[in-house]
């Protein structure tokens, strides 16, 4: 069925790290405003902003301790609703990121929680007594912080609390049935302002595993040096999660005309299908990590087996997403492609597989001017809480800080959130001021303003791409079947939709090859048509060259 958030070219900004007009070296509400035009002519429907609620700030806005009022480093409430109008009269949307597994510690939910056993507040958290003398179970915080465990001793009360991310983060519970009243009160009071949707947090992990039991997963040396276990399958998926989504649906979601993309770690197509699947009514799509968090970068197996299974489940009216990095993540060209040699040609070619496979597409800031991963010296420069809670772990169980600090560089969630890099002034641009973070130091190199001078421009590339998705239905709609499926260097298919056939050829590798026969010979019979490439095609272009995409278009 047709909808427009499938049609949908989305554009995720890290507001903290996107444009600062006040010179205090963070990112701001105005600064996105400022941004408009420039976001626009991407060729970008949506903008997906990162939260931005008033928070103490210790997760970059995933502690949330008023849900309704906005941080103040970004501005007040009246900027954002300016921004939504703004957004609204380029006929563009705006969703939201929408965090309700866990709270900050200082909401004044939890203020009162932890005050006494019978405040009305207490069954809004999980608190439990410990066991043994020690904490209620064996589980670890995802990130590594303190002495690891999931749970923080409260002597109020003598009791502890849950926290599966940072002890400033303490998890909501959904079995209570306030807690539920509350936020879809809250979710309702967004979209009546006229937001477009939500990104929902960690949404596969509201309901806890009855009893909440250890985890029975040893953890892998060296970290989880103080017995608990950082297993994050723990609370995924667990009984009863489809059911509350559902009861979100009918009492949220369903009443606007709104996109819902859920971000659910441990969900892989056939666990997926259950929350996407248009007639089971929880929500639209999504952000699974099958791909941008793929283990094995580079193998293009991996990749093609992961887009024929999430087809899949297209074809059982479900829908997906298609991004390759976030603000969780590395930048995709470092991570995927060849930040050095082949900077312009991976970076597009990247860009071609997200615009040309089937799913809802998802710019990240930056990725549109090919913006790499960064290379800080020392533990001091990163600030992201699982880089620095899992080195101080691994230094403390022997590991030498170096070795340490090298194992987790390429993978720090870091490298995505360096400010955006918009000239070649000094800090790219992004402030007047000192920037919250250091700058990635290649801005003078890589930034908005060269790209729009540059021949070979990653920007112009992406500009070409989502106004040929505006065109042409079939890069939305279209069938998709995979050529070559053993072929561990190309990615071929094709897209097909109401008498329109799309071929689409992708060099994986830095390595220049013959086209297997099959393929050249479909081109050779003249029947195909370029309608966009990372090169210039001027030979009968039979050979495709390191990182090489195509898109032809095959006359039926
Ligand atoms: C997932 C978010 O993307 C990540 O940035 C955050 O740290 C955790 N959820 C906790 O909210």
């Amino acid at each position: 069925m047709k909808r427009w958030w499938k049609e949908a070219v989305v554009y995720q900004i890290y507001t903290k790290s996107f444009y600062d007009t006040n010179g205090d070296g963070i990112g701001d509400i105005r600064g996105i405003i400022e941004k408009l035009d420039y976001i626009q002519a991407l060729g970008v429907t949506v903008i997906y902003l990162n939260p931005i609620y008033r928070s103490p700030d210790v997760d970059n806005g995933y502690d949330i301790s008023d849900f309704r009022d906005i941080n103040e480093r970004y501005g007040t409430l009246e900027d954002f609703k300016e921004l939504l109008a703004e957004v609204h009269r380029r006929g563009m949307r705006l969703i939201m990121d929408m965090v309700v597994n866990h709270t900050s510690d200082e909401h004044p939910w939890f203020q009162e929680s932890r005050k006494s056993k019978d405040n009305p507040y207490r069954n809004y958290y999980y608190w439990r007594p410990g066991k043994n003398g020690k904490e209620p179970n064996n589980w670890g915080n995802y990130f590594y912080e303190g002495r690891g465990s999931a749970w923080e001793y409260d002597e109020t009360t003598g009791e502890y609390y849950l926290h599966n991310y940072s002890r400033k983060m303490p998890d909501l519970n959904w079995g209570c049935e306030a807690v539920k009243e509350d936020m879809c009160r809250m979710m309702r009071w967004w979209l009546d302002m006229g937001v477009d949707g939500f990104r929902m947090d960690a949404v596969n992990r509201l309901v806890k595993p009855e009893g909440l039991p250890d985890s029975p997963n040893p953890p892998a040396p060296p970290v989880g040096i103080h017995g608990y276990v950082v297993d994050r399958t723990m609370c995924a998926n667990r009984p009863g999660i489809h059911e509350l989504l559902h009861e979100i649906n009918e009492k949220v979601f369903s009443r606007y005309d709104i996109m819902v993309v859920g971000e659910t770690g441990n969900v892989d197509a056939a666990l997926a299908i259950d929350y996407v699947q248009e007639e089971r009514r929880e929500i639209d799509m999504v952000f699974h990590f099958e791909i941008a968090k793929n283990p094995t970068p580079g193998n293009a197996l991996t990749f093609k087996d992961a887009q024929k299974r999430w087809y899949h489940v297209i074809e059982q009216h479900g829908w997906t997403t298609q991004y390759l990095s976030n603000h969780d993540t590395p930048r995709q060209v470092s991570q995927f492609g060849n930040d050095r040699e082949y900077r312009y040609e991976s970076a597009t070619m990247l860009a071609a597989l997200m615009h040309t496979h089937p799913g809802t597409v998802f710019i990240y800031q930056g990725e549109e001017i090919g913006m790499t991963n960064v290379d800080f010296p020392s533990i001091e420069y990163y600030n992201e809480r699982y880089t620095v809670g899992k080195y101080y772990t691994m230094v403390e169980s022997g590991v030498d800080p170096k070795t340490a600090l090298d194992s987790l560089k390429g993978m720090s969630r870091d490298n995505d959130r360096t400010p955006m890099q918009w000239s070649g002034a000094e800090n790219g641009r992004f402030t007047t001021g000192t920037p919250w973070m250091h700058v990635n130091p290649n801005y003078p190199e890589i930034n908005v303003e060269r790209e729009e001078t540059l021949e070979k421009s990653v920007l112009r590339f992406y500009r070409r791409l989502t106004a040929l998705r505006r065109e042409n239905p079939v890069m939305v709609y279209g069938s998709y079947r995979q050529l070559l499926e053993e072929d561990a260097e190309l990615i071929v298919y094709e897209r097909e939709y109401e008498g329109v056939c799309w071929l689409i050829i992708c060099n994986y590798y830095s390595n220049e090859r013959e086209f297997p026969q099959s393929v050249a010979e479909r081109l050779k019979a003249g029947q195909a048509r370029l309608l966009l490439g990372n090169y210039d095609v001027t030979d009968g272009g039979e050979r495709i060259r390191p990182y090489e995409a195509r898109i032809y278009d095959i006359l039926l």
